[in-house]
């Protein structure tokens, strides 16, 4: 056992040099990522088989034997249907809400169909894409959504581990229970997909869970320094898995404009939204996710109810590139983030940090 603090459990299992994991959807990210020693996990929702074949081997390329993952969505609460069947439940007041947001604000329909990737198809578009995933023996499946654990056996049985996020103590410890390799612990806030209890309170209540078995956990939500990165290996994470922060690298295609608003964001600016998927996202804020919050603005639908109402006007703003509408998913650790740097930097930074502030305590216990 190593006596480096940030040689963890998890660079032991996965071969990383450091604890740090980092999510994104850009493929850049996650080979930048992987070799400068952490691990890069793709989030793949809304791919093609076909486009998720050629990404993992555009990454296996650049990154070897080093260890790299795949995110996908399997929600566990989700209205099941046929598309008429869906489209029949969506209240008349949503429409009509949808139609005077377009017209008020001259929002154009956009050219093409549109088929949103979180639409009825959700889950067969996931199950399509593990089989990529488990084909190309990729290191790591890692479930946004809904528990992984009924994969894991034949996860296994290709080489992959299987990762679990978790918002909630009861369903850390219900992936705990069934053998999930990883738990990631994300708090209220994070960007994405996020719940309500903070990475303070829930990372110790799951690392406790998670004692004497084989799974690990990591922290995330609100993780952009060093210094965060100490403290959640303090509290007995064994890394942690961040999104934000790599939004502005060099490598992320995340829009200039974007990129440009999450330098200026503060921590109180993001907020949670129901408006784009049904489930809450912390977002920058922007004059879609105000829309929704108008009074008289009516409850946003479940998913996938609200992205199949939603996905048409959400194609028109970005086609007219009506900016001040756009927004995108990004949490509270958008404070950590001045400027666009490349994202190696951005590990080498966090490593720096932590190990400072491992040598401040450790020098304040010897100074005593
Ligand atoms: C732009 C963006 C998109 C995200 N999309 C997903 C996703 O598709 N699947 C998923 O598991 N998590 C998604 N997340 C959440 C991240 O995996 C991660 O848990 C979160 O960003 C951690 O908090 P942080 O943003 O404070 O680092 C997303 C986060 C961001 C910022």
């Amino acid at each position: 056992m190593s006596d480096d603090p940030l040689h963890t459990r998890l660079c032991d299992e996965y071969g990383c040099e450091v604890p740090i994991v980092a999510f994104a959807h850009t493929k850049d990210v996650i080979a930048a990522v992987t070799n400068a020693g952490g691990i890069g996990v793709l989030g793949a929702v809304g791919s093609t088989p076909e486009q998720l074949h050629s990404d993992i081997a555009w990454i296996k390329e650049r990154v070897g034997d080093r260890p790299f993952g795949v995110d996908l969505l399997v929600p566990a609460s989700f209205v099941e249907g046929n598309h008429e069947d869906l489209e029949s439940m969506i209240p008349q007041e949503h429409r009509d809400f949808v139609s005077r947001l377009m017209t008020e604000n001259n929002i154009p329909k956009p050219k093409g169909p549109v088929r949103g990737a979180l639409e009825d198809g959700l889950l067969k578009q996931s199950r399509a894409l593990l089989e990529v995933v488990f084909d190309e023996q990729v290191p790591i499946f890692a479930s946004g959504l809904g528990s992984p654990a009924f994969i894991k056996d034949e996860a296994h049985a290709h080489g992959t581990k299987v990762w679990g996020l978790v918002g909630l103590p009861r369903q850390a410890r219900r992936q705990i229970e069934a053998g999930v390799d990883v738990v990631i612990a994300q708090g209220y806030d994070s960007g994405g997909h996020s719940g309500t209890v903070g990475t303070f309170t829930l990372v110790p209540e799951v690392v406790a869970m998670a004692e004497g078995t084989d799974t690990l956990v990591l922290a995330a939500g609100g993780v952009s320094n060093g210094r965060q990165l100490a403290a959640s290996i303090t509290m007995g994470a064994a890394g942690v898995w961040t999104g934000t922060i790599w939004l502005a690298t060099h490598e992320s295609a995340t829009e200039m404009f974007l990129k440009q608003r999450l330098i200026e964001a503060r921590a109180e600016d993001v907020y949670q939204s129901r408006a784009t998927s049904g489930k809450p996202i912390r977002q920058l804020p922007s004059k879609w996710g105000d829309a929704w919050k108008q009074p008289g603005a009516p409850d946003p639908l479940q998913m996938p109810l609200q992205p199949m109402l939603v996905d048409e006007i959400l194609a028109g703003i970005r086609e007219a590139h009506m900016d001040d509408w756009m927004t995108t998913p990004a949490g509270q650790s958008v404070v950590g983030i001045h400027e666009i740097k490349p994202a190696a930097e951005v590990v080498y930074q966090m490593v720096e940090e932590a190990q400072d502030a491992f040598d401040r305590i450790t020098g304040a216990v010897v100074g005593v």
